[in-house]
């Protein structure tokens, strides 16, 4: 039933602070350890674990990407990402102490299914990260952690991605519980950060009226890039995805420090870019994409900045209006000029937030020391 929605896909956005809600329901305990009841892996076995490989198609393999970041700054495991087509058709070197992560929201992904039956046949562990209940993929796995976003039906996966990112980093958390890489306060503040992940997703939804305008204002464009580093290069990679396979428009997601070494030649006057900038501090990478954004900006591009609330630095000119948002730490913001010549004319700016995927970039770059 698409409950009042005219498409399953929009039922599907909206549906997403209840999908991390439910993702979230029950893994922390009170007395401050983590559970994960579907995970029949014994600790011990976990805590043998040398290596992980994660593997899954399409959306799952960004969900995955996204995750590395994390999974090994918490474990201190080497994690690697591979598409599963790839990983079924060569000879991996896997051994009893691999972990070999599937994730697919249907559990019925051909290619994945016969990647892990590839693993498992060489002694590998598989664990299935997984939406749909008594699938194949989860069957044929050592462990699962189910995701619980409810079915999507829409052939875009968007609920299905956020809640794959969100049990990627419970995962993570929980390894690094069971080997002691971190205390139990600072996974604790790891889990209510994720668990205020669906308030933050809600302020953007909100926002909708400015993001329809935004995607009115790109309709008729050729070509769209996405800029990110860090975690925030593979949800570029997704961001651009989901223009390809939804408004049919070319779309590129690439990594900011790769412009300089070939894609910067096809930005030109007028291309849009959106820019995944991680929150301020911490690290370099703020102000690394900054000067990327200063570097397309300078070339025509028009950008649409995805940034911290707040986050001066991102802006053009000092001459564009910021809307005052609601106070989440990842409010996320994008510059447009109007395709109306009128409102042109008053030099508004179309200022949009659609920060859904972005969440999981934040709450990590947080966790970062
Ligand atoms: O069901 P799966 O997660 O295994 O599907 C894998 C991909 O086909 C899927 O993620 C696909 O890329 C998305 N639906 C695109 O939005």
């Amino acid at each position: 039933e698409k409950d009042g929605y005219d498409w399953f896909m929009r039922k599907e956005i909206f549906e997403q602070p209840r999908a991390v809600t439910d993702a979230l329901l029950g893994r922390h305990t009170e007395s401050g350890r983590l559970q994960l009841d579907e995970v029949r892996m014994s600790e011990e076995e976990l805590r043998d674990v040398d290596r992980i490989v994660i593997i899954g198609c399409g959306t799952a393999n960004y969900a995955g990407l996204v995750a590395k970041y994390a999974v090994e700054h918490w474990t201190r495991i080497p994690c690697e990402v591979e598409l599963a087509h790839e990983f079924r058709y060569r000879d991996p070197i896997l051994t009893r102490n691999t972990l070999v992560v599937a994730i697919s929201q249907s559990g019925e992904t051909a290619d994945t299914l016969m990647a892990i039956r590839h693993a498992r046949a060489q002694n590998a562990k598989v664990l299935a990260i997984c939406n749909t209940n008594g699938s194949t993929i989860p069957r044929e796995s050592d462990a699962v952690i189910y995701t619980h976003a409810g079915p999507e039906i829409g052939v875009a996966s968007t609920k299905g991605f956020m809640t794959q990112m969100v049990a990627c980093y419970l995962l993570g958390l929980y390894l690094a519980q069971v080997r002691g890489t971190m205390y139990g306060d600072e996974i604790g503040a790891v889990v209510a950060e994720l668990g205020r992940i669906p308030g933050h997703v809600q302020g953007e939804l909100d926002k909708s009226p400015e993001v329809y305008e935004l995607a009115a204002a790109l309709a008729e464009r050729p070509a769209v890039l996405f800029l990110g580093r860090h975690a925030g290069f593979p949800i570029a990679l997704e961001g651009a995805l989901k223009l390809k396979e939804l408004a049919y428009i070319h779309a590129e997601g690439f990594a900011a420090g790769e412009l300089k070494h070939g894609p910067i030649a096809l930005v030109e006057q007028g291309l849009p870019i959106f820019c995944i900038v991680p929150p301020r501090g911490r690290d370099q990478l703020h102000d690394k994409m900054v000067s990327a954004i200063q570097e397309v900006r300078a070339r025509g591009a028009r950008t649409i900045v995805l940034a911290e609330e707040g986050d001066t630095e991102v802006l053009p000119s000092s001459a564009v209006r910021w809307r005052r948002c609601s106070a989440t730490t990842w409010t996320s913001r994008a510059t447009w000029p109007s395709p109306s010549r009128s409102s042109e004319r008053r030099g508004r700016r179309v200022i949009v937030g659609v920060g859904i995927d972005v969440v999981g970039v934040d709450r990590f770059a947080e966790t970062l020391e």
